[in-house]
């Protein structure tokens, strides 16, 4: 069989075998297949799509390109969570700990990635001693302890999907939902994990700008879960504003500690404690969403949730006193404000642009070998729909530099102050496979 034979048919709109579909990904990995004809072969595939099978086998053939975790030695069914990555978007760190509480074992792995803020895995370095290595065996052992452990990737997780990543960096085929989805799912695949709650954001500071892209996604990536006997369910989430008041590496960390007391900003406690609810239900921990919810409320409430975090800093080698102690994270050296330039009441606020100030002042990566500093970034006080006074704090900017005036302009900028007060855009549009049948499922939550 010539490469050049399946990619004939593929621009042709005709579907591949799995066998075709196996071949390429091998070849490409392996290096048989050149990068000109996997260029084509991707575009072919941005313009042609690929059918739920296709889909399905091009994320089995990814998955399978290098190690594949297995975590059966951990009991009980193991639950894993995919944000498509927003601004600000702490979840994960909430999630691990609150879900581990209710007794869904947690066994995660993070990756650092380029962006705004660090990953899930900079966010945790923000904690002074945390380690994010260990052997697979630690791993395993840490979650059958204490029932959560957030580490690095392997390696040698999903070769295949690196090297394609990369490709469509350069070739303009990111923007392909059926290579989104292969693609993320390869990764949740390969980790190990028996179920997928997917949190696929929708808005300015999203990959997906609108609801109905942000569905396809949902919708393409549930299938692929399915089809290969990993329970899969999705929420799509606004990120028109960025989530809760924090963006930035030791700030989210504080943030997440402040949600699992229970104090944290409304609209990252509702997401975390939705995701929450639906992990539950997915670890078989909760019959239906609403008693998960309330469940993750409880452990919440009660601090449990906050003590298994304590337990994961300290089994990963952090100092857990930083919970109760929040001057022990690196501080910045210069505080500056951000005030509202006029009366009214905040109608936008840009995600993108104040992602973008945070990485400027060293919170993010522009490009992989950037370093993060965890102290910096910016605090969000007012949000949309909140009534400000002309020269009322709006934002904070933690920086190491006394040069803060581009930040503060940008967050300036960033804000839009009108007369109306306008109601902020629902949180949550849900998103799930029904118990019975096929049929998908969306509706808004405030239906
Ligand atoms: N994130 C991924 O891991 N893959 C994509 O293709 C897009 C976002
Ligand atoms: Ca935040």
């Amino acid at each position: 069989m010539r490469f050049v034979d399946t990619l004939e048919k593929k621009r042709n709109g005709e579907p591949l075998t799995t066998e075709e579909i196996e071949a390429f990904v091998q070849g490409y990995t392996e290096g048989t297949i050149p990068d000109y004809q996997a260029s084509a072969f991707l575009m072919a595939i941005y313009f042609q799509g690929m059918t739920p099978r296709e889909q399905g086998d091009l994320t089995q053939a990814m998955a399978r390109s290098g190690d594949v975790l297995d975590l059966s030695l951990i009991d009980g069914v193991k639950v894993d969570k995919h944000s498509t990555g927003g601004v600000g978007d702490t979840t994960t760190l909430i999630l691990v700990p609150l879900v581990a509480a209710c007794g869904v074992p947690v066994a995660k792995m993070s990756g650092r990635g380029l962006g705004h803020t660090g990953g899930t895995l900079d966010k945790l370095e923000a904690i002074p001693g945390f380690h994010i290595e260990r052997t697979e065996r630690e791993f395993i052992e840490q979650v059958n302890t204490i029932g959560a452990a957030v580490i690095g990737q392997t390696g040698n997780l999903a070769p295949a999907d690196k090297k394609l990543y990369a490709l469509r960096d350069v070739t303009a085929t990111v923007n392909s939902i059926p290579l989104i989805a292969s693609s993320i799912m390869s990764k949740k695949i390969a980790s190990g994990a028996d179920a997928i709650v997917l949190d696929v954001k929708v808005g300015d500071g999203a990959f997906m700008k609108t609801k109905e892209e942000a569905e396809e996604l949902a919708r393409a990536m549930v299938a692929i879960g399915e089809a290969v006997g990993r329970h899969t369910s999705a929420v799509l989430s606004n990120m028109d504003e960025p989530l809760g008041r924090a963006v930035g590496n030791a700030l989210e960390v504080q943030e997440a500690i402040e949600t699992l007391r229970g104090e944290g900003p409304a609209d990252l406690t509702e997401l975390s404690i939705q995701l929450g609810g639906r992990m539950l239900v997915a670890g078989q921990r909760a019959n239906t969403v609403e008693e998960g919810c309330l469940r993750i409320r409880e452990a919440m409430e009660s601090g449990r949730a906050l003590d298994v975090f304590r337990q994961m800093i300290e089994a990963q080698g952090g100092d857990a006193s930083v919970v109760d102690d929040f001057s022990l994270f690196a501080q910045a050296d210069y505080e500056e404000d951000v005030l509202a330039q006029r009366d009214g009441y905040v109608t936008h606020i840009v995600a993108n642009e104040i992602g973008l100030a945070s990485m400027k002042l060293g919170a993010g990566r522009a490009t992989k070998d950037d370093q993060i500093d965890p102290a910096v970034g910016i605090v969000l006080h007012k949000k949309v729909g909140d009534a400000v006074r002309q020269g009322e704090l709006i934002a904070t900017v933690y920086a190491q530099s006394q040069h803060v005036a581009p930040s503060v302009a940008q967050i300036e900028q960033a804000y839009t102050i009108g007369d109306e007060r306008i109601e902020p855009k629902p949180l949550l549009y849900l998103f799930e496979k029904e118990q019975i049948g096929n049929e998908l499922d969306c509706k808004d939550s405030n239906d």
